[in-house]
């Protein structure tokens, strides 16, 4: 049986990266998971403490992002669905990964080299190293790790932007089970589950993916964008002035993100949506994404809007979720506990 495990920050409301690439796929693999596969979803608090946070914001993000997840689909019967600062595990689990893992590793993370980079032109001073970045951000990969090794995980649904983030979890789990050998391995190395739509990109500079933290509001679509809000950011999206339509994500990002994201709505190929807009413009193009986003998120945005008043309902969910994950990571930590000698 599998073990499928995925996590999202609670920063806000989820975008349609967050949606197309992962959250989506989550919805999917609960439809088609076989009985005996289990389906873990965490909200990740303390990944998002890595940057600064308002508490006060923090808190009722992390409420919205469970409401969401209940909203598209998810099933708290049939998937456990759980605060990750609730099940302390994670972070017991973390520390022991952080002691077998070397800085080298962890420096060659894409995401850590950009936070670099970010510093060194905020101070405007190539002089400035990393001594005013915080550790977190530094080993925000191990913590990753250690939620999906927590549950022996095997399947991690996630977008393109996280794989760097999955082969190094692949790679500690190896170190582990190499380090404190016995008859069999303790962790199995875990596996990308890509969705075909893996990286949805900015509206306004397609070159770059969609993100949370782009300042340009309208690069995003918000699953909670009224009609009027979806149709302006799609009518405004960055394309080109090339004739006719092609699916060419190197030289037309642009309308192929508008391709990609079309495919994805419709769960079609996206070579075969590309061939109907062969001789179309991109203001038809742009017409059919709107109707067809607008379709997709219609329904997640009706149920949040119902479940995010109901606090004692989500309390309750939250409480029953965090339970189970941290029923179910015990044995796996009191394993890992035997095998460094912390017995
Ligand atoms: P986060 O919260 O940034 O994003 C949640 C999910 O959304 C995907 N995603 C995208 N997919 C396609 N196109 C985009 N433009 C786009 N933007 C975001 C991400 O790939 C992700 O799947 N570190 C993780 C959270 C995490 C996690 C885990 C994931 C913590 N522990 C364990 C899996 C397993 C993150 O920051 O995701």
């Amino acid at each position: 049986p599998r073990v499928v495990f995925s996590g999202i920050q609670p920063t806000g409301i989820p975008h349609l990266g967050n949606f197309l690439g992962a959250l989506l796929n989550w919805v999917r693999l609960q439809q088609t998971a076989a009985p005996e596969d289990e389906l873990i979803f965490s909200i990740v608090g303390w990944h998002a403490l890595t940057l600064p946070q308002d508490p006060v914001a923090l808190s009722n993000a992390r409420r919205d992002m469970l409401a969401v997840l209940l909203a598209i689909g998810l099933d708290p019967q049939r998937s456990t669905i759980f605060h990750q600062d609730e099940n302390p595990h994670h972070a017991e689990l973390a520390w022991l990964l952080n002691c077998i893992t070397p800085m080298g590793k962890l420096r060659r993370m894409t995401t850590w080299k950009t936070r670099l980079a970010a510093s060194r032109n905020a101070n405007d001073d190539s002089e400035v190293d990393e001594s005013l970045l915080n550790v977190g951000l530094f080993t925000y990969p191990v913590l990753q790790a250690a939620d999906i090794l927590a549950y022996r995980a095997t399947h991690v649904p996630v977008g393109e932007d996280q794989k760097q983030h999955l082969e190094l979890a692949r790679d500690i789990a190896d170190t582990f089970n190499r380090t404190f050998k016995s008859d069999s391995p303790v962790f199995p190395l875990p596996e990308v589950v890509a969705t075909p739509t893996r990286r949805v990109r900015s509206l306004k500079d397609p070159s770059s993916k969609m993100s949370k933290s782009s300042p340009d509001f309208q690069s995003r679509i918000l699953l909670t964008d009224t009609d009027d809000q979806i149709k302006s950011k799609i009518r405004g999206a960055v394309t080109d002035s090339i004739q006719g339509i092609t699916y060419d994500p190197v030289d037309r990002p642009g309308a192929a993100n508008l391709l990609d994201i079309l495919a994805a709505c419709t769960n079609e190929d996206v070579l075969e949506v590309a061939k109907r807009y062969a001789d179309k413009g991109h203001g038809h193009l742009k017409n059919d994404v709107t109707e067809a986003v607008v379709e997709l998120l219609k329904e997640p945005r009706g149920e949040f809007e119902k479940l995010k008043g109901e606090t004692a309902y989500l309390a309750e969910i939250a409480q029953v979720g965090a339970t189970k994950a941290r029923e179910r990571s015990e044995d796996v930590l009191q394993e890992v506990r035997k095998r460094v000698g912390l017995v």
